[in-house]
């Protein structure tokens, strides 16, 4: 057989339209992220990548309008969650959970025509929101907030977390947020979805997989792990010493090293000044000078760049959001890139199946148990 690429490193595994990594800069459908994050809303982009161009503004305004209707959850939904919503329950593994159980209301599930897989996908897309703030309100005591029309889909998700309107400018930070994590060409997460999808199983079933990849520490959850470490830095002094031991004992540090990306994540640059700006107005700037001193330790010793993860810990940290939370918001967003290439895996289907090199044991008889 031929060579084995570890990680699929460097393995084409398919075609897409839907986003690209050309010299070191990210596209989504052909749009620079730059001026997407500069100027677009969350939901431009969620139409651009399950449509390959922007909305005009009736099909916006349309979009708008069914987020906001499928963002109210069955009450049964609302209800599941009194089950098992506590702090020993890690939210990424109650939205794994939910989101298979809305499934179950889904009187379409099963059916494969274009118009009920497009209404599907405007569906999970809205109620993921919904999914998220709802667990982290039960497991506070407190009740679900139903999303208001007044609010865009990042001003929603904020007061649907937090039951207080946000301000232009927190919802201004956290669009941007979602601009960035919405795709990302075939990292881990979205290649799941589609492996899961190309058995033609249903929409649902690709995102639970999907939110089971994102979840591990060298993906999506390590932008919590990353306020973790901040947490433990209790000053720039602390910097070098607690790099150092962590180097030495050959850990990883969150947040840095990207598989494609070796001169610099195109989308860290947007999350760096957003910390900047919203720890300082929150009184925090401290942790965003140990976060530069880290960035600078790491490029100078192990020739590490800061990824997407690293600075969205403090922007979402400084949002008072709850750092369980900061893996699930990445799953909200990236959900939309999830479903972009779920339908672009139905659209030119062949069944994910590559071989292995099989290295165990060779040439064995069976022996009876009492004989082993
Ligand atoms: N801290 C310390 N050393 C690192 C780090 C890190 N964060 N990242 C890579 N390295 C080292 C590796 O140990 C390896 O060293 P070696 O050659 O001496 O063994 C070398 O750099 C190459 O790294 P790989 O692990 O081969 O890189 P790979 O492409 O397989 O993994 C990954 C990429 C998973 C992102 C890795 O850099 C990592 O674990 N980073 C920390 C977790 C993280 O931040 N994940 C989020 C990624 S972005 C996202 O998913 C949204």
């Amino acid at each position: 057989m031929a060579n084995i690429q570890r990680g699929l490193e460097g393995v084409l595994a398919a075609e897409t339209k839907v986003s690209s990594i050309i010299d070191s800069q990210l596209t989504y459908a052909g749009y620079d992220i730059d001026d997407l994050a500069n100027h677009a809303e969350f939901e431009e982009v969620v139409f651009l990548l399950w449509h390959y161009r922007l909305p005009n503004k009736e099909e916006l305004s349309e979009l708008k309008s069914k987020l906001f209707e499928y963002m109210t959850l069955n009450p049964r939904v609302y209800n599941h969650f009194q089950e098992y919503a506590t702090d020993d329950v890690h939210p990424m593994t109650a939205l794994r959970t939910s989101v298979s159980y809305i499934a179950h209301f889904d009187e379409h599930a099963e059916e494969e025509d274009e118009s009920q897989t497009m209404e599907r996908a405007i569906r999970i897309q809205a109620k993921i929101a919904s999914l998220v703030t709802a667990f982290a309100r039960v497991r506070e005591g407190k009740e679900p907030v139903k999303p208001s029309e007044d609010l865009n889909y990042a001003g929603n998700f904020l007061y649907m977390l937090r039951g207080e309107l946000p301000t232009d400018i927190e919802v201004e930070a956290f669009n941007k947020a979602l601009v960035l994590h919405a795709d990302h060409e075939f990292n881990a997460s979205t290649f799941t979805a589609r492996c899961a999808v190309s058995s033609l199983s249903d929409m649902y079933s690709g995102i639970v997989a999907a939110v089971g990849s994102l979840k591990g520490p060298l993906h999506g959850g390590a932008n919590e792990r990353v306020m973790s470490m901040l947490s433990e830095v209790k000053s720039v002094d602390e910097v070098d010493s607690y790099i150092d031991k962590k180097i030495q004992n050959k850990e990883k540090i969150m947040g840095f090293g990207h598989r494609v990306y070796k001169d610099g994540d195109p989308r860290a640059k947007f999350l760096k000044e957003m910390s900047k700006k919203i720890t300082s107005e929150t009184g925090q700037s401290e942790l965003f000078d140990i976060s530069v001193k880290i960035a600078d330790k790491m490029k100078q010793e192990k020739n590490l760049i800061a990824n997407v993860d690293f600075y969205s810990a403090t922007v979402y940290h400084s949002l008072n959001i709850d750092h369980d939370l900061f893996t699930p918001i990445f799953a909200v967003s990236r959900t939309s890139g999830w479903i972009a290439h779920i339908l672009e895996q139905y659209q030119d289907n062949r069944i994910m199946r590559p071989r292995a090199q099989y290295i165990g044991e060779t040439n064995r008889t069976y022996l009876p148990i009492e004989e082993r």
